[in-house]
């Protein structure tokens, strides 16, 4: 039981007139720590019992079992409770130190599966920054969710089918060059791309020419279908050095693709469930008792079938697959619209499991403050990006520690994690200005001060050589201990509450809480000192070093024992 819990508890058993549900909701957590580790304001109660809140505060306090707690105060109108540190420590230390980097497990999932659209770059077009919050953003949900207990299917929604491949074709055929694709894929086939495009503008019979081309692809024409394969996987080749740089893999890489043979079906149950209605000679489901304006388009006129009607066809196959329990989709804010559509036509299709899929939003990235734009020349490339990174990590390793052992490894995993942390602690729905400096510092709200805290404790803990007795009591009653023992407490729930709101950014501030704390920790006590404290102090150490490791996991980054 956690502490808001035990309080409330033994408030319901003083006042039964409250129920614990609203106990829970009125407690509040004072600023200040002299003010107790919880406060019960009983201005509500002044109503029922008659009385001014002041006296009703002090009647409590006299009925109140004191059992767990140091002491409780009536002070005016508020109650204020005080636990009892050296109980409580001793218990969460003991949690921590049995189940090692098990703690805060919970099995909320029961091994059901959660379907993760996640990463999902389109073939032939650059992997943008929105991809690689996508990646980073949903890899960490995959963890959470794994650890209470689902499944994580994580799904890398490719785009790899549409007009633009007959586009491709031409333009490969006119002025391509097989070793200058194997070279650099998606450069040379963005160039091809480009190329034609521009051309196009002056000599409409090169759109006729891939419109054909196209049309090839779709009726599986032999030459057209090598040519699609090919650039898929030369593309993919290109994505997976980058996935293999950010530790990332996934479950299927089935991209709108795979659902050609899939649309049918789809539009057949539309039809059947009497949705669709003709539009200037388009197929479209009308939406807008879910108050959304534009009809969804199913069909185009010649037949063509669009962006939705994959994701239509793809979340079908994603519950008749996984059975999934919740069905994410982490793609950009820009995309909002797509995915209220996509929400609206499953349930007009009377799908129960509509209210299990979410569009799980995220903002923009910016860069000097302005917004990303290719053409004018406002980019982030993300290998030489990665790479400057793990660089800039190394410097300060070698600045910091020269001697360490496996140097590269080790700015790789700081590097690396200092790009997914700074992301990732920002509240998705908003962006953040990328700028790699902030993120790689040693300062600050942090990857790398993370880590950093992470690796002290690593070295106190060997200078000590110590190793934590799960049998042994620790226990401290000091208030600096106390905000630690406070938040290793906390870590399971922060998982939920993540969890629940797809929010990865949740562990990452409590991971920063915790960093913090710590290493406030450390300048005010000597923890090697000799004390009769210092086991119990290096157990506490040990706990956080445990939570701390686990956390940064959760979000996909590593803790090196040494920086
Ligand atoms: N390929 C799309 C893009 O880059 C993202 C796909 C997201 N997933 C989906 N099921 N629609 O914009």
């Amino acid at each position: 039981m956690d502490t808001k819990q035990t309080v409330a508890q033994s408030i319901h058993q003083a006042v039964p007139d409250l129920t614990l549900e609203q106990i829970t909701q009125l407690l509040e957590t004072p600023k200040n720590a002299e003010m107790g580790d919880l406060a019960f304001p009983t201005f509500s109660l002044t109503k029922v019992l008659r009385k001014a809140p002041q006296m009703i505060a002090s009647e409590i306090v006299e009925k109140l079992d004191t059992t767990g707690f140091e002491k409780i105060e009536a002070v005016g109108p508020y109650i204020n409770f005080f636990l009892d540190k050296a109980s409580i420590s001793s218990r969460v230390l003991g949690d921590v130190i049995t189940a090692g980097n098990h703690y805060a497990e919970q099995d909320l999932g029961h091994g059901r599966n959660v379907a993760i659209d996640m990463s999902s770059p389109n073939i032939a077009k650059p992997f943008s920054i929105g991809h690689l919050r996508s990646t980073v953003i949903g890899d960490s949900l995959a963890l959470i969710f794994e650890k209470l207990g689902y499944k994580a299917v994580k799904i890398n929604h490719l785009g790899d089918w549409g007009k633009q491949f007959g586009m491709l074709i031409v333009a490969y055929q006119k002025w391509g060059s097989e070793e200058a694709v194997k070279a650099h894929p998606i450069d040379e086939l963005l160039k091809l791309y480009v190329r034609i495009n521009a051309e196009a503008e002056n000599d409409p019979s090169i759109d006729e020419e891939a419109r054909t081309w196209f049309r090839k692809l779709e009726d599986g024409d032999e030459e057209a279908t090598r040519l699609w394969q090919w650039f898929r996987d030369e593309s993919l080749v290109e994505f997976s050095r980058l996935y293999d740089e950010l530790e990332v893999s996934f479950d299927s890489y089935n991209g709108e693709a795979f659902y050609n043979d899939k649309m049918d079906e789809v539009v057949d149950i539309l039809t059947q469930k009497g949705l669709l209605e003709e539009s200037q000679g388009a197929q479209v489901v009308n939406l807008e008792k879910y108050g959304i304006e534009h009809p969804a388009l199913i069909k185009k006129s010649d037949g063509a079938t669009l962006y939705i009607t994959r994701d239509l066809a793809a979340a079908l196959y994603r519950k008749r697959t996984y059975d999934f329990a919740k069905a994410i989709y982490v793609v950009g804010n820009e995309q909002s619209a797509h995915f209220k559509q996509l929400k609206a036509l499953l349930k007009e299709m009377d799908y129960e499991w509509s209210d299990d899929v979410t569009h799980v939003a995220f903002g923009l990235v910016t860069k000097d403050g302005k917004k990303l734009s290719t053409r004018k020349g406002n980019v982030i490339l993300l290998e030489p990006t990665i790479a400057e990174a793990v660089s800039r990590a190394k410097a300060q390793i070698e600045a910091k520690n020269p001697d360490l052992p496996h140097k590269d490894e080790v700015a790789h995993a700081v590097g690396v994690g200092a790009i997914k942390f700074y992301d990732l602690k920002t509240d998705r729905l908003n962006g953040y200005d990328f700028n790699l400096e902030a993120m790689v510092s040693f300062e600050g709200e942090t990857g790398p001060y993370v880590q950093y805290a992470h690796a002290r404790i690593q070295s106190i803990l060997k200078k000590a050589n110590f190793t934590p007795d799960p049998e042994a009591h620790y226990s401290l009653n000091d208030s600096e201990s106390w905000e630690i023992i406070k938040l290793l407490q906390d870590f399971p729930r922060i998982i939920v509450r993540s969890a629940d709101n797809f929010e990865p950014s949740i562990i990452a501030k409590f991971a920063i809480s915790l960093a913090q704390s710590f290493n406030k920790y450390y300048a005010h006590t000597r923890i090697l000192d000799d004390s009769p404290e210092r086991d119990s102090r290096l157990a506490l150490s040990y706990a956080t070093a445990v939570v701390l490791k686990e956390a940064l996991r959760l979000l996909g980054v590593q803790a090196p024992d040494e920086m």
